[in-house]
């Protein structure tokens, strides 16, 4: 399972990156917003600043609703760096726009996704990645692990390429249920990915392996 960091500061990609484990970037128009990224110019360098930083798949979000737009914003956004993917959300013009950059061969991230059938259409229409939104699902009491677990049984039943890419990952036990129900790819804020680390007994035989050292070796 791929791990990709889900957010726009530089500080946390490069954190992540650091570890050695990062696989990609996934962005959104709120992630960019909340870093005070504001008017095209500044977008179009943020995009090209985190690709600098991580050598792997960079999600960028088109603003645009309808077909047209979606197609010029994504070919610009295509063109800033290899590795940009572009992210398109789950409405019907997202689905053509997707068939397009199919064609074109340019790379997409179906976004904003809550159902199996929003998924087969994606997949359908070529999507590279699909992002199923699985905190968001928890927060109105359903499971989002199901649907994952759903999905992957679709893409598997029918032979569909389109990487699975759970989203809206909150916590490292979102991280572990991913993979237990074959997700391709999880993308999570970098406190989910540090919450990995976190194991009481880890902490306590590592401090007894240091005294028990430090005992023998004392002068
Ligand atoms: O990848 C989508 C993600 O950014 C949404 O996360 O926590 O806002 O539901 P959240």
């Amino acid at each position: 399972m791929k791990f990709f960091i889900d957010t726009a500061n530089l500080d946390q990609i490069r954190e992540a990156n650091d570890l050695g484990i990062l696989d990609g970037v996934t962005t959104n128009p709120s992630l960019m917003a909340k870093e005070g990224i504001v008017g095209e110019a500044a977008v179009m360098q943020h995009y090209k600043d985190i690709c600098a930083i991580v050598d792997g798949d960079v999600s960028a979000e088109v603003i645009s609703t309808d077909y047209a737009g979606m197609i010029a914003e994504g070919e610009k956004l295509a063109a800033l760096h290899e590795n940009i993917v572009v992210k398109v959300p789950m409405i019907k013009d997202g689905i053509k726009a997707i068939s397009y950059f199919t064609r074109k061969g340019i790379r997409t991230n179906c976004t904003l996704v809550f159902s199996a059938g929003q998924a087969i259409l994606a997949a359908k229409a070529g999507a590279t990645y699909l992002s199923p939104f699985i905190g968001r699902i928890d927060d109105i009491s359903w499971d989002g692990m199901d649907l994952i677990k759903s999905i992957a049984e679709i893409y598997a039943v029918q032979g569909y390429e389109t990487q699975i890419l759970a989203a809206s990952v909150r916590t490292p036990l979102h991280i572990v249920q991913s993979a237990t129900n074959g997700a391709d790819v999880v993308t999570c804020p970098l406190s989910a990915i540090l919450g990995l680390l976190k194991h009481p007994l880890t902490d306590i035989g590592l401090a007894q392996f240091l005294a028990d050292h430090a005992k023998a070796n004392k002068a």
